[in-house]
C-alpha cells in the first residue's frame, strides 16, 4: 500500500501543482506597528498530497493557511491557484473560489449553535447558491457516521463528532482542497484520530489534497510530507543583517522516518554500548534487522558477510 501511495504523488510531479507560493510575505498592521507574519515563503503543492504542517507557535502556520484559502492576501509575492494568480482577486472573486472549492475545518469547529448538524453542514451550499441541498448533507452525514445525528444541534454533540460535521460541511460543495487548522487540537486522541481517519480516506480515495497544521506529532506522522515553519534568520542573513526569512524544511513522510528510525537506532545502540543482541532485546527488534538498518544508517560497520546482505536488501528498504 505503501508503494501506491508514492506512486500517486509522483505522478503529480508531471501535472500542474494545485498551489504555487512564491517570495509570500504577510505583514500584519498594528496601528504603526508592523508585524511580520511570513517573510519569503516558497511553497508548491501537488494534487492529491495530504501534508501536514507544523512549526513552534507564532512562526505563521494560521497565517500560511490563511493566505492559501484566500481568507487574507499576502502582502508580497504571487500566489498561484490553480494556476491563477489569486493576488489579482477582489474580494468578490476570493470568496467565490473559497466557496466554490476550499474547505475548512477549524480547530474550534465553528458551527452554529442554533442549527442542527443537517443545517450546519449545508451552510457553504446556501452561501454558494442561496438555496441548501438535505440530501446530500445527509449523505454526508453518513459518510461521517452521523446519520443518526442529523437532527442534533451541536450542544447536543460530543466535539468528536461536532468536528465530524465540520468536516462533512468541509465537503458539501465539493471542494479541490481541505484546509484544517489544528482539527484535533481540542479532541481526545481517539475522536482526533477519527477525525484524522476521514481526512486520510478522502486523501487516498478521491484524491482530495489537504492540508492539515498540527502540533500534535502523531497526527503529523500520518502525513506523507511535513513542513516545518521556523522563524529565524539563516546565518547569511544575520551576517548581511537582512531581514529575517520563514524557513521551510520540507520533508517527505520516507524522510522523515528514516531519519526518525536512525536516531531512535542510534540511542539504543548508544544505550546498550553497541551491542547488538542487548539493543535487540530492548528495543524488540530482531538482530538481523537491527544489524541491517544499523549498516544502512552507517552506524556501525558492515564486515564482508552483511555487506552482501545490504546490497541485497538495499531496494526494499530504499
Ligand atoms: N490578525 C493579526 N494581526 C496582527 N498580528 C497577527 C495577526 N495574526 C497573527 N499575527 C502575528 O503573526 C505571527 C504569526 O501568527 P500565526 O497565527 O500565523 O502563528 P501560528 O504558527 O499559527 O501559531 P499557533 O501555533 O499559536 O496557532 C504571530 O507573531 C502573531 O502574533
Ligand atoms: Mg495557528
Amino acid at each position: 500500500m505503501e508503494e501506491t501511495e508514492v506512486r500517486s504523488v509522483m505522478d503529480n510531479q508531471g501535472t500542474e501543482p494545485i498551489i504555487r507560493l512564491e517570495n509570500v510575505s504577510k505583514v500584519y498592521q498594528m496601528g504603526r506597528v508592523e508585524v511580520p507574519a511570513l517573510r519569503g515563503v516558497d511553497l508548491t503543492i501537488w494534487p492529491g498530497e495530504l501534508t501536514a504542517i507544523v512549526g513552534a507557535s507564532g512562526s505563521g502556520k494560521s497565517t500560511l493557511m490563511n493566505v492559501i484559502g484566500c481568507l487574507d492576501l499576502p502582502t508580497e509575492g504571487t500566489y498561484h491557484l490553480r494556476d491563477r494568480d489569486v493576488t489579482t482577486y477582489n474580494d468578490r472573486q476570493l470568496s467565490k473560489l473559497r466557496g466554490d472549492g476550499i474547505g475548512f475545518v477549524f480547530q474550534s469547529y465553528s458551527l452554529l449553535t442554533q442549527y442542527s448538524a443537517l443545517h450546519n453542514v449545508q451552510v457553504p451550499r446556501y452561501y454558494a447558491t442561496g438555496r441548501g441541498d438535505s440530501r446530500r448533507a445527509k449523505e454526508l452525514l453518513a459518510q461521517v457516521g452521523l446519520a443518526d445525528r442529523a437532527r442534533h444541534k451541536p450542544t447536543e454533540l460530543s466535539g468528536g463528532e461536532q468536528q465530524r460535521v465540520a468536516v462533512a460541511r468541509a465537503l458539501m460543495n465539493d471542494p479541490f482542497l481541505v484546509l484544517a487548522d489544528e482539527p484535533t487540537g481540542n479532541l481526545d486522541s481517539a475522536s482526533g484520530q477519527e477525525v484524522m481517519d476521514l481526512l486520510k480516506e478522502l486523501n487516498r480515495e478521491r484524491g482530495l489534497t489537504v492540508l492539515v497544521v498540527s502540533h500534535d506529532p502523531e497526527v503529523s506522522s500520518q502525513a506523507r510530507r511535513v513542513i516545518t515553519l521556523e522563524d529565524f534568520p539563516t546565518l547569511a542573513e544575520r551576517v548581511a543583517r537582512s531581514p529575517r526569512r520563514t524557513r521551510l524544511t520540507d520533508i517527505s513522510f520516507y524522510e522523515a522516518r528514516a531519519q526518525f528510525e536512525k536516531e531512535y537506532l542510534q540511542a539504543l545502540l548508544q544505550r546498550c554500548k553497541y551491542n547488538i543482541s542487548a539493543a535487540s532485546r530492548m528495543g524488540e527488534i530482531s538482530r538481523k534487522s537491527l544489524h541491517t538498518k544499523a549498516v544502512k544508517y552507517g552506524l556501525i560497520e558492515a564486515t564482508e558477510k552483511t555487506k552482501e546482505k545490504v546490497r541485497e536488501a538495499e531496494p526494499v528498504l530504499a
